[in-house]
Order: C-alpha cells, then structure tokens, then sequence
C-alpha cells in the first residue's frame, strides 16, 4: 500500500487526479453538487449518475483526458525498468499449458446446479493464500445468491524465479512450496487455475487471454462473468441486480470505464509506454482492471477478437483494444470503484469500515484481507449494515434500503 502510494506520488499529476477524485466524492457523499474545482477528475469520474435510475451516462467527450492511473495491486510489481525489446521478441509465444485446471466448474456434475450465472474469476499470485481464503469466505463464496448460481475461480501464473516444478530456486531455508499449496487449494476448493507463464505484471495481459479461452472452453454457456483483482470487495448482491436486467445474448461489458486515457511517455513511470509499441495520443476506452462484468457472448466475442491484437502489456488496456476490434465501447457503470478509496486526507469519512459506504457499491478496490473479512461481517451481519447516515450517500442506480 506504501509502495503504491509512493509510486503515485512519483507521478504528480496522478496525484492531483487522485486527490481530486477524493474531493469529488467526498462532496457527492454529502449529496452536495461535484465540485468544479477539478477538472481533471471529469474524464473519469463522468460516468457518475444523473440520468434516472438504470440509464448510463456517456462520458463527456470534452472532458480533459485523465493519465492512466493504474492500481493494480502488490503481486505484478515490476522490479526496474521494463524490458520493451525482450517483451516484443516474445509476444508472439502467447499459448502457456494449463498445470492446474478444473474442468468440472461449470458443469453440474450430477451435484444442484450446472450453469452458472455468474462466474467469479479472480486474479491472484500463489503466495496470495490469505486473500483467496477471505473472498472464499466472503463475497466470492459459491452457490446461490439471490437464486443465481454462483462459481468462482483465481486465476494463478508461476511466481517468478521459481521453476515449474514448484520449488523455490531462491533460497532452501525459505521453499515455499507454492505449487503443493496451489494443488491442496484446488483439491479443497476446486478453484484454481494455474497457467505455466510468469506471474508478473507485464504477463496480466497472458493471463486475460488464457482466462478468456478457459472460459469459453470450459464455461461455454456461463451467463455472466466478473474478472477483478484479489484486493476487491465486491457486493455481489448489487452486481446480480444489475444483471437481472440484462440479456447474457446481448453484449455487455460494464465497468470503470476510461475514455481517452493518454499514454505515459515518462521513462521513469510504471507505466511508462514507448512511442513506438503505442504511437497513438489515447488508449481506447477501456475498464479499469479492478473489475468488470462482461455477458457470455461478448466474453465468446472477445476470445476472437483479442487473437488479432497485439499483446500490449497493460492487461485493461489491451482489452479496451479487443473491444475496440469489435467496434464495442465498455460501459460506464457508476458503482464500480476501481480505485481505492482509503485516502484519509482526501475524504476523512470515505472509511474503509463504513458499511454504508459499501453497500450501494459493486466493487471497491485496494483492500486487505482483514478488509474484505470485516466488510462482509458488517454488511451481511445479524443486524444487517448498522448505518450512520440513514440517507442514500449519493443518487444512483444502486440504493436499496434494508
Ligand atoms: C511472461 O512469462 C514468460 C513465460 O514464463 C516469461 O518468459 C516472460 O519473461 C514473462 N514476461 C514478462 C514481461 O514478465
């Protein structure tokens, strides 16, 4: 988290976007109007509400171009600079075997069920347990909710410098043994898929094209899928409200979505892209990689489309391409928050803890397990989300009352 904040700060235009984001919130919690003092918050936070129930708002296409902001969490921390010559050497190798899979997910199996409604995939590292143990135990649990089947998966790359046949080359005294822990997981909870790629950040892109043809491989006729990241909580509930009114026929990918993001020309930054491996001013509109819905079919579209671009190593990124191939744009959707929002100087009361603030959320980003644990235990308590602003904290499509 430290580490995150300090690569924000390298950047001090993410900065000023974060800190005026914090404010923007902060004053649509008080149900006041958005300040129109940051206007370099717009582009993203456009998609915010203020059409009627269930519209979707276009973003603004005047509004100042936000730079990526990227919150992707701890696992995939690029040590160094990026290695853009050796990364366009390999990227033509883009098919990893599967060491791990599970192949009776979404089949009934003669066990209730068969289909699931939605489909949990999750992004994780192996060293990752105590994460993937809370959203097991909390918004990634399996079965019914609402009557909708639910099924989860992590989705699990080799941590880097530790051969596939699962022993640590770094040190004897510190053998982790990942991969018998990844086998134990998978035979108690029957949820991870583990591909034989580097688990790194600039391999997030392998890992959503793998997870892309897993899927229409394994979960043909899944109705909806949610990707996100382990850090995420996820109101679930919410997110199956959402997809009660849509049609899993029809395309539909629905997330933080932002348009006109610049790419970033400073060496220095994480994010740093040559011209020359992207040579256009704006990215595609894409879904911030936090988490995002996406229907059967355009998931069935993507795995097409997606084979034609070139891998391009910020996984969101290089999915808002495929999109683009296939002439959709993602939809903006207001209650996925796919930054975090635990910056205390900004909005003092946008509390992690605060039950209110989640739950007319679906997806709230950079949390720790302890977080995700406690949020689960406080909205889905005896007593229910013990609110104190009985209010709505801000007008949009996701209020239900208790
Ligand atoms: C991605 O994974 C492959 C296969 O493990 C590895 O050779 C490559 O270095 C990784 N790429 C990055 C950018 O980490």
């Amino acid at each position: 988290m430290r580490r995150r904040l300090r690569l924000r700060r390298d950047a001090s235009l993410t900065l000023l976007l974060g800190t005026a984001l914090g404010l923007l919130l902060y004053s649509q919690r008080d149900g006041g109007a958005p300040t129109t003092s940051a206007p370099q918050a717009r582009g993203r936070v456009a998609p915010r509400p203020t059409l009627g129930p269930r519209t979707f708002q276009v973003p603004e296409a005047g509004a100042a171009p936000p730079a990526y902001e990227g919150d992707t969490p701890p696992p995939p921390t690029p040590t160094g600079p990026f290695d853009f010559g050796s990364y366009l050497r390999a990227k033509d190798q883009r098919r990893f075997p599967l060491l791990i899979n599970q192949p009776h997910k979404c089949r009934g199996d003669g066990g209730p069920g068969g289909r699931p409604d939605l489909l949990i995939a999750v992004k994780s590292v192996a060293a990752d347990f105590e994460r993937r143990q809370a959203v097991r135990q909390t918004w990634g649990a399996e079965g019914r909710v609402q009557g909708a089947l639910v099924r989860r998966v992590f989705l699990v790359g080799v941590p880097r410098g530790e051969g596939t046949d699962g022993t640590d080359t770094v040190g004897a005294g510190t053998r982790t043994h990942w991969r018998d822990l990844l086998h134990a997981e998978s035979r108690a909870y029957s949820d991870i898929l583990l591909w034989a790629f580097d688990d790194t950040f600039f391999n997030l892109t392998l890992k959503e094209i793998h997870f892309l043809a897993w899927a229409s491989a394994f979960c043909p006729d899944v109705r909806f899928v949610f990707k996100g990241d382990a850090d995420v909580f996820v109101h679930v509930g919410n997110l199956l409200e959402f997809l009660a009114l849509r049609d899993p026929g029809q395309d539909l990918l629905a997330g933080d979505v932002i348009v006109q993001a610049r790419p970033i020309r400073a060496r220095a930054s994480k994010y740093y892209i040559p011209e020359g491996v992207y040579g256009l001013p704006a990215y595609p509109a894409y879904a911030g990689g936090g988490g995002f819905v996406v229907s059967g079919t355009t998931l069935r579209r993507l795995v097409g489309a997606c084979a034609q671009v070139e891998l391009f190593p910020i996984d969101d990124v290089f999915l808002g391409m495929c999109l683009q191939r296939l002439r959709l744009t993602p939809e903006p959707h207001p209650a996925f928050r796919t930054f975090g929002i635990s910056q205390p100087s900004a909005a003092p009361h946008l509390r992690t803890f605060d039950p209110c603030f989640y739950r007319e959320l679906v997806v709230v980003h950079g949390l720790s397990a302890a977080d995700i644990w406690l949020m689960w235990r406080l909205l889905h308590g005896p007593h229910g989300p013990a609110c104190a602003h009985p209010q709505p904290v801000a007008a949009g499509p996701f209020q239900w009352d208790s």
